[in-house]
């Protein structure tokens, strides 16, 4: 199996760019911790209390967007994570980074201006392409070796992603390594029993994609969110119909994938779950309808039904393993938590192999009191989770592989 060079492969006393994903949301301007900073610590503390001098890169928001901002906040987060001062310095790699780089003791952290500010960073291009750029060239000349710890933006063909394994000797972060291992593992790793999938989220054409890779591997696939909408409204319910002009949750996507989903039902229609109900605001209260009561031109449906989260534990509870993509109903909102909690909480009770992913979704286990320790992995990628489900390469990974 292809494999990583990792920390452990690092020589002593050596000057390390680190990749880190810091992405987070801004509220008013402010950083929002989360656990990415929480994450990526180990990695950062680990380098310095080996005595390794420590440069970190990553990047903010995009450009023209409000959460295209400054990393000087995150230096102040991390810092608080991995207990060690971490610098900061307003330069991607100019003049003034290879100073502050230059400066550094053993052990010392700095960071770096956020990457999307710098010209090179953001065009997808080729790692050769990459390699050229003055951003990767300035700063492999001011450092021995280079960790890649971003797994969750390792689908982007960026400058701080790709062009510097092809310049310096280049190696694998912790997270980058654990996420890896677990975001693979449906593909790599044997089970003996039940291998059941609850999958939600607001994409149709993720749900599509994972069914038409995973379908050999997964026995049960257990849906919701607005994909599962849209199965129920292939299955003749009056279900997953846009009902609000200025809103377009469902249709387009109707029209781009009904006839797929016509076919993966009538392919896979054994192994898909499909809701047995949803629900629904009614006075500020939970209501809910069975599937023959749908009435999509009438309600907002948040979530599937209590019935449905009933059908679906003995998939879950009886199983050798389970994965989860994306969230079954809005529980941003407790009201409507029901079926990504309901989805949660027997894995989180029972000892199968777990993986939790797909944007926030796992935010909800620390909301609704679970603990991400009672889950074998929660990851904090987005769409390099969705990529690693269905077999697509991550090119930032690719080059960190001895294979
Ligand atoms: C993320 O937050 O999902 C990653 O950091 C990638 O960010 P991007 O979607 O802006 O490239
Ligand atoms: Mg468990």
């Amino acid at each position: 199996m292809a494999s990583f060079q990792t920390l452990d492969d690092l020589d002593a006393d050596q000057t390390v760019l680190v990749r880190l994903d810091l992405n987070s949301p801004v509220e008013d301007g402010e950083v929002q911790d989360n656990r990415r900073f929480e994450r990526h610590a180990k990695t950062v503390r680990e380098l310095a209390d080996d005595g390794h001098r420590v440069v970190l890169v990553a990047h903010q928001g995009r450009p023209g967007r409000d959460t295209f901002v400054s990393l000087d906040q995150h230096a102040d987060i991390l810092a608080d994570h991995v207990g060690h001062d971490v610098g900061f310095v307003a330069d991607t790699h100019g003049d003034e980074a290879i100073a502050a780089i230059e400066a550094l003791e053993a052990g010392e952290i700095l960071l770096l201006e956020n990457t999307r500010m710098a010209d090179d960073e953001l065009p997808e291009e080729d790692p050769e392409v990459k390699a050229e750029t003055e951003y990767v060239q300035a700063l492999a000349g001011a450092v021995d070796a280079y960790v890649n710890d971003a797994y969750s933006a390792a689908h982007r063909k960026h400058a701080s992603l790709v062009g510097f394994p092809l310049v310096v000797p280049a190696y694998a972060g912790r997270v980058m390594e654990t996420e890896y291992e677990a975001n693979t593992s449906i593909a790599t790793r044997e089970f003996d029993g039940q291998v059941t999938m609850a999958i939600g989220g607001t994409k149709a054409t993720d749900v599509i994609g994972v069914m038409n890779t995973l379908g050999d591997k997964i026995d049960t696939f257990c849906l919701g969110g607005i994909a599962g909408h849209l199965f129920l409204r292939a299955a003749g319910y009056d279900a997953g119909y846009d009902r609000h002009e200025d809103l377009d949750l469902y249709d387009s996507q109707w029209e781009a994938n009904q006839e797929i989903i016509r076919d993966l039902l009538a392919e896979r229609g054994d192994q898909i779950e499909l809701p047995k109900g949803l629900a629904y605001e009614d006075d500020g209260e939970r209501a809910e309808h069975t599937n023959e009561e749908l009435d999509a031109g009438a309600y907002d449906y948040m979530d599937i039904s209590e019935a449905t989260v009933e059908a679906y534990e003995p998939y879950i509870r009886d199983a050798d393993a389970v994965f989860v993509k994306g969230a079954l109903g809005v529980f941003e909102d407790e009201t409507f938590s029901t079926g990504t909690v309901g989805v949660l909480e027997p894995i989180a009770e029972t000892d199968c192999f777990s993986v939790v992913g797909g944007g926030d979704t796992s935010r909800s286990i620390e909301m609704y009191g679970m603990s991400e320790d009672d889950f074998d992995h929660v990851s904090i990628a987005g769409g390099a989770y969705i990529r690693a489900l269905t077999g697509e390469s991550l090119p930032a990974v690719e080059l960190l592989l001895d294979e």
